[in-house]
């Protein structure tokens, strides 16, 4: 691997990388631990087929790496992790899951994970069966954390539009959304019930199609979403689906949804604000899930998805007003904001 893992880590301060190997089960898989300054390390497992063991670990540095900028603006007492798994087709997977449980509780709290894609309800019961410090998916954990999610970016796409047009209207925008996994479908229902138009694709067509009928959405091709025309594009599948072949496709006003690092190099965040449309910055639209378990697990109580939802559009507007005094892409001031606390918080 041509990869130069320690020089990555010291440029952008990671603590922390584990490679894990499980003989048993046939696990391959990286854990970033990015920041501790601020409190233990939060961040969901993602078990995916990479096209090879480089891939992964740059999805596992740039995803924690999120996870630290998303505590740091949300201004929990928490930073920054991600575990990622290689999904190679032939493993065991509860065996999987239950060493990751494992290695997790020996980590006695430094390291608190959840669900992420490919990791649901399922591999959460596995996971909770050896260690408290993963979010039980019943009625011991933390609870509606993809609701949370969906409810961040909505409000999150009401801030962008009260921003630039000053109203929402939502009868009047017509909204596209890419993946209508939990996140995504939880999303589409609040915007059918303010009255939006709202058209959708999903890679999995049955899921689609049942999502579709039961919120009365417009069933897009999903090699068509990018470019269908809209006010606000709103991807909730994988990241970085936004670079040099897809931007020039985009036909929206606003980018906003729950995937993260949906830009593939901050790059195309600065083309788009030079384009005039405006891209919020996912790791601050989509924190619910992580308020919400980080507050379960800290704090021990669960914040209301209302509640979660109000102070991620708080912390929006501030960028957003930031972004537009400097004129700089709301991405670049998120950033600056995030690493700025960080360096305050390891100074003081
Ligand atoms: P999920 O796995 O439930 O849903 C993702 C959906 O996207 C799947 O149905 C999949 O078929 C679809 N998909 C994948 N590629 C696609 C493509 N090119 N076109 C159309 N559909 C495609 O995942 P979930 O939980 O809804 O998460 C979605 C995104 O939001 C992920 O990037 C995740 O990291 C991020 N996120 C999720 C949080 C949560 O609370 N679940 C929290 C923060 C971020
Ligand atoms: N996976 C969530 C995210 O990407 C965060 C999360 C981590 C939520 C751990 C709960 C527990 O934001």
């Amino acid at each position: 691997m041509s990869i130069h893992v320690l020089d990555a880590m010291s440029r952008e301060g990671f603590e922390e990388l584990h490679a894990l190997h499980d003989r048993r089960s046939g696990l391959r898989a990286f854990l970033g631990i990015h920041d501790t300054t601020r409190g233990p390390a939060f961040g969901g497992i993602r078990r995916w087929k990479y096209r090879d063991e480089r891939s992964a670990l740059s999805d596992c540095l740039r995803l924690s790496r999120a996870m630290t900028h998303k505590c740091a603006l949300a201004d929990l007492s928490a930073g920054g992790a991600k575990l990622v798994i290689l999904d190679g087709g032939d493993e065991d997977w509860e065996a999987a899951y239950r060493h990751i449980g494992r290695v997790v509780e020996r980590m006695a709290g430094r390291f608190y994970t959840g669900p992420d894609v490919g990791t649901g309800p399922i591999e959460l019961s596995w996971l909770s069966q050896e260690t408290a410090f993963a979010t039980d998916p019943g009625p011991a954990g933390p609870g509606l954390l993809a609701e949370s999610t969906a409810e961040g970016v909505f409000r999150g796409i009401e801030a962008s539009l009260e921003h630039l047009d000053g109203e929402v209207d939502w009868p009047a925008r017509r909204m596209v959304i890419q993946g209508l996994g939990a996140v995504g479908a939880n999303l589409a229902r609040r915007l059918v019930e303010q009255g939006a138009t709202v058209l959708a694709a999903d890679l999995d067509e049955e899921l689609a199609r049942r999502v579709c009928e039961e919120l009365g959405l417009e069933r897009l091709d999903p090699t068509r979403v990018i470019s269908s025309p809209c006010d606000v594009f709103s991807p909730c599948a994988l990241g970085g689906i936004l670079h040099d072949v897809t931007l020039g496709r985009l036909d929206c006003r606003v980018v906003a949804g729950g995937a993260n690092n949906v830009l593939a190099k901050s790059l195309h965040g600065d083309l788009l604000h030079e384009r005039g449309i405006l891209v919020p910055p996912d790791f601050v639209l989509n924190c619910g899930a992580l308020i919400r378990g980080t507050i379960f697990h800290l704090e021990g109580r669960r914040e209301s998805v209302e509640a979660i939802g109000l102070r991620i559009k708080g912390v929006l507007e501030q960028v957003l007003t930031r972004s537009q005094d400097e004129d700089a892409p709301p991405a670049r001031v998120a950033v600056r904001e995030a690493e700025e606390r960080i360096a305050a918080w390891r100074d003081a």
